[in-house]
């Protein structure tokens, strides 16, 4: 039987690596993209361009939000397997977008598996869901599948409305449905306001003169940062299996913004001293003395998740996934990937620096 994969989300940094990969495993390639007044293809601009295009490749126009949509869509595609990755992502924009994001995170998983159910439900399922579902649940990490769920957000509590109707249609239906609890992972193709790639295009942009200084919220903040391309193999993974489950994926490594932002200045040969705390705290280039960084409120949540470090075990002994780009790794990748693209210069200019 061919293998036919629908990925909603497929703009994004997931649904980019996710399409080069099935796409490497033989599989056609169905992706749903909403209309923008502007093109917004750039991280499967690539994709679009080459050879697979409208052989392997196909692109509809469809908003997850819009179940009769959904409904044709997986009527006509037939879909083999279906990668549910859409989502209002951004968890300190979900509290400017409380409602649009309940629908677009939450409801409209319901709309796909039920586009699923009604079209047979013999397709495999994927849901995005993330560990921003354990939130405020701090006293049993490492976080696991059974760690209980405390969403700090209403991107979390979206997410936990996905989990439950994903679980619930797995065993109401029989329907192979999985979570993929996945913790935060990072790319070059990482969105612009997230804080990783916020903190590496900052430092490019201070090196090629454009930017003055970089602000940022709660630098104390904890997260487990993995590279996104480990995970989208974990997701294909997961609809492998013999029976359907859910599985963290996590590094087991966990780094603050502060540390982040230390260790994407080293990238480029700063050393950053710190001084202050809170509102106050500020880094300095250890040699010029130059303020590089401070804290905005701005940035703060309303309420924030601390604390996130996640424990893959039953991953890695069930899929045998594995992560291949430690925390380290990851940072270079991203502060190489963004001083080549905003500071202008060659990956062998690049190397000298770092000498
Ligand atoms: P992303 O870069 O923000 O991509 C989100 C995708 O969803 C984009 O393609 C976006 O389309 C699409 N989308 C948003 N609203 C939509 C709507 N109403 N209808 C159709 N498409 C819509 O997110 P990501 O980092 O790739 O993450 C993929 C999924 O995994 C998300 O569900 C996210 O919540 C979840 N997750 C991510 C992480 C992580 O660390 N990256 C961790 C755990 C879970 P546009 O391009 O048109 O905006
Ligand atoms: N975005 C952002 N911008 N975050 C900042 C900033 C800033 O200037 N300063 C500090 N932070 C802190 C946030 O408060 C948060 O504690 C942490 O940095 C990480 O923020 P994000 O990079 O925005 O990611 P996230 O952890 O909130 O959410 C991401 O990971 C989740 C999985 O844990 C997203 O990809 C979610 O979609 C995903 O579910």
């Amino acid at each position: 039987m061919k293998n036919v994969a629908l990925i909603t989300g497929i703009t994004g940094q997931d649904g980019s690596y996710l399409t080069e990969f099935l796409l490497a495993k033989g599989y056609d390639v169905h992706g749903l993209v909403r209309r923008h007044s502007t093109l917004n293809t750039e991280r499967i601009e690539h994709i679009i361009r080459s050879d697979y295009h409208k052989v392997k490749f196909f692109l509809h126009f469809a908003d997850v939000t819009d179940s009769s949509n959904l409904m044709r869509l997986v009527a006509d595609i037939r879909p083999t397997e279906v990668y549910n990755l859409a989502a209002q992502s951004h968890v300190g924009i979900s509290f400017e977008v409380p409602e649009y994001t309940a629908e677009a995170t939450g409801v409209s998983t319901l709309k796909l598996l039920e586009a699923v159910r009604v079209n047979g439900g013999n397709c495999r399922f994927y849901q995005a869901s993330t560990s921003e579902l354990y939130g405020g649940f701090e006293e049993t990490a490492p976080q696991h599948e059974k760690t209980p769920f405390y969403p700090k957000s209403p991107y979390g509590a979206a997410k936990v409305y996905s989990y439950w109707v994903t679980v619930n249609y797995r065993e109401s239906y029989d329907m192979y449905a999985c979570n993929g609890i996945l913790f935060n992972h990072e790319s070059p193709r990482r969105g612009e306001n997230f804080v990783t790639r916020k903190i590496t295009i900052a430092i490019a942009k201070m090196l090629a003169g454009t930017q003055e200084k970089l602000s940022l919220g709660n630098m104390n903040a904890m997260r487990d940062w993995g590279f996104a391309g480990d995970y989208v193999e974990g997701m294909w993974l997961m609809l492998r299996q013999d029976k359907a489950d859910d599985y963290v994926l996590a590094t087991n490594e966990g780094h603050t913004v502060r540390e982040f932002t230390e260790a994407a200045f080293a990238e480029v040969g700063i050393k950053i001293r710190w001084e202050g705390e809170g509102l106050l705290e500020k880094g300095y280039d250890q040699e010029s003395g130059k303020l590089l960084v401070d804290v905005n409120p701005e940035f703060y949540r309303p309420a924030e998740v601390e604390y996130l470090l996640g424990n893959p075990a039953k991953a890695e002994k069930e899929l045998g996934w594995k992560r291949t780009v430690d925390f380290k790794g990851l940072v270079a990748m991203m502060m190489e990937a963004d001083m080549l693209a905003i500071a202008g210069i060659t990956p062998t200019e690049y190397k000298e620096r770092k000498k």
